[in-house]
């Protein structure tokens, strides 16, 4: 499939103001909403019916159809319904739901209106993290103008409909973006994640009715229930549609957040919007979805479409369309290393495999790193690996695995080499 980029998302993040209700009203901004709360898009079930027809997917890194987490939603219950939108934006590589809260945050403003009309919420929280000072500031000020034009609080423009929006800051860690570890944080107790079941569209915030969805998930939604299921179902891949906000990083020409329809070559996208190899180096890998994806060898990148159906077929996946491009000059001991330590920092603690596991890694890679590598580390990184993964309440230490089994096969080589090197026990 061609590279069919796309301004849907992105469409005023160049604009002057662009974060400005006048901006956003200006290009029609706020009039499906309106629409949608005057029961003029059709009824609630109808909504998250059209959702799920449109085959929009969850950006947050899980893929899954947000339809039909919307239609798990328990019927005609006497709990209140919460909206969490997580904006903790914490997986390496990525870097998205920044440009939308800071460049365009009425979209999602308004995408967050029109769910929770959809599911039945009257209470929604924007969940961003601290460090995200510019976007804070803009997402609050977008929600301040949007009461002030009449659109949230009570009754709103006599239709009936009431829905209070809020912020959360976070505090900086990356568990508080697994999305039970979220609602805790709201909760305000330590961020652990739950075990599930129960699902949190059963029993979420404050033990009621959840749907928890990424920024860019729900900023789809306003242009969803303006153009129709079928208008975004036609685009990208037909098993996985759609547009998508993919972020490049590493050593490319040209990095950045490039708006897409699913489907693309790869390679593709690195040799045209990115600009190619950075000093006209030559690639040795690329991490597709985030650092918790399986890394991809240049053959792979070759053949690779980005659609979860391929990509799935080549042992990795899409997860939050965080892309990092690696040149031939990268050392990939010390970049798993790297991205290890990571993960044995972020993690909460609450499970052993995970807590103990995780920096047992670390051990293993800065002995390779630091010259005192043993010919069994490379199956002790593997065997560590597979008592870990599937055993933990949360995927990060999933996560933590995915990449490192990868390298470790693919790069088998390179951790050799630095065995080979090492100095021997005991030798001065
Ligand atoms: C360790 C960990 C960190 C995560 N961080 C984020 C994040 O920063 N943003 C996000 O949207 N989803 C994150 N997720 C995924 C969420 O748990 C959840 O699947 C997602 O917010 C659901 O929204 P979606 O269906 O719209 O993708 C994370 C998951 C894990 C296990
Ligand atoms: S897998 Fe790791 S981060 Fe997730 S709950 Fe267990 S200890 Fe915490």
């Amino acid at each position: 499939m061609a590279l069919k980029m796309q301004s849907i998302l992105s469409a005023r993040f160049d604009k002057e103001n662009s974060y400005h209700i006048d901006t956003y009203r200006a290009d029609g901004g706020y009039e499906t909403y309106l629409e949608t709360i005057k029961g003029e898009k059709g009824t609630p079930e109808e909504l998250v019916a059209l959702v799920k027809e449109s085959g929009l997917k969850g950006r947050g890194g899980a893929g899954f159809s947000t339809g039909m987490k919307w239609s798990f939603l328990p019927k005609g219950t006497d709990k209140p319904i919460y909206l969490c939108v997580n904006g903790d934006e914490s997986e390496p590589g990525t870097f998205k739901d920044r440009q939308i809260v800071e460049f365009d945050p009425h979209q999602l403003v308004e995408g967050v209106g029109i769910t929770c009309y959809a599911i039945g919420a009257h209470t929604a929280y924007i969940y961003l993290r601290c460090e995200f000072a510019l976007g804070i500031r803009r997402v609050k000020d977008a929600i301040r103008q949007a009461y002030e034009a009449g659109f949230f609080g009570k009754d709103i423009q006599g239709t009936g409909f009431d829905l209070d929006v809020h912020v959360h800051i976070g505090g900086g860690a990356y568990i508080c973006g697994e999305e039970t570890s979220l609602l805790n944080s709201i909760e305000g107790v330590r961020p652990y994640p739950r075990n599930k079941p129960p699902f949190p569209a059963v029993e979420g915030l404050f033990g009621d009715p959840t749907i928890i969805n990424n920024v860019e998930t729900i900023a789809n939604i306003p242009h969803i229930v303006k153009n129709g299921a079928e208008w975004y179902s036609g685009f990208g891949h037909p098993e996985d549609p759609g547009v998508r906000l993919w972020c490049v990083s590493g050593h490319v020409n040209n990095p950045g957040v490039f708006e897409i329809e699913t489907g693309f070559s790869l390679q593709e996208l690195i040799d045209g919007p990115c600009g190619g190899m950075k000093n006209g180096k030559k690639l040795k890998a690329v991490i597709p979805g985030g650092s918790s994806s399986k890394v991809l060898m240049p053959d792979e990148v070759a053949q690779v479409t980005m659609d979860t159906p391929t990509i799935r077929g080549f042992d990795s996946s899409l997860g939050s369309a965080g892309i990092i491009v690696l040149d031939e000059d990268t050392d990939m001991v010390e970049a798993v290393r790297n991205l290890m330590k990571f993960y044995a920092h972020e993690s909460c603690g609450q499970c052993t495999p995970c807590r103990e596991g995780t920096p047992w890694i670390v051990k293993i890679l800065n002995r390779l790193c630091t010259g005192k590598g043993r010919q069994e580390d490379m199956d002790l990184l593997l065997d560590l690996a597979s008592n870990i993964e599937g055993r933990t309440v949360c995927a990060l230490a999933d996560g933590a695995c995915w990449p490192l089994t990868s390298i470790v096969k693919k790069f088998r080589h390179e951790f050799e080499a630095k065995v080979a090197a090492a100095t021997p026990v005991g030798a001065s």
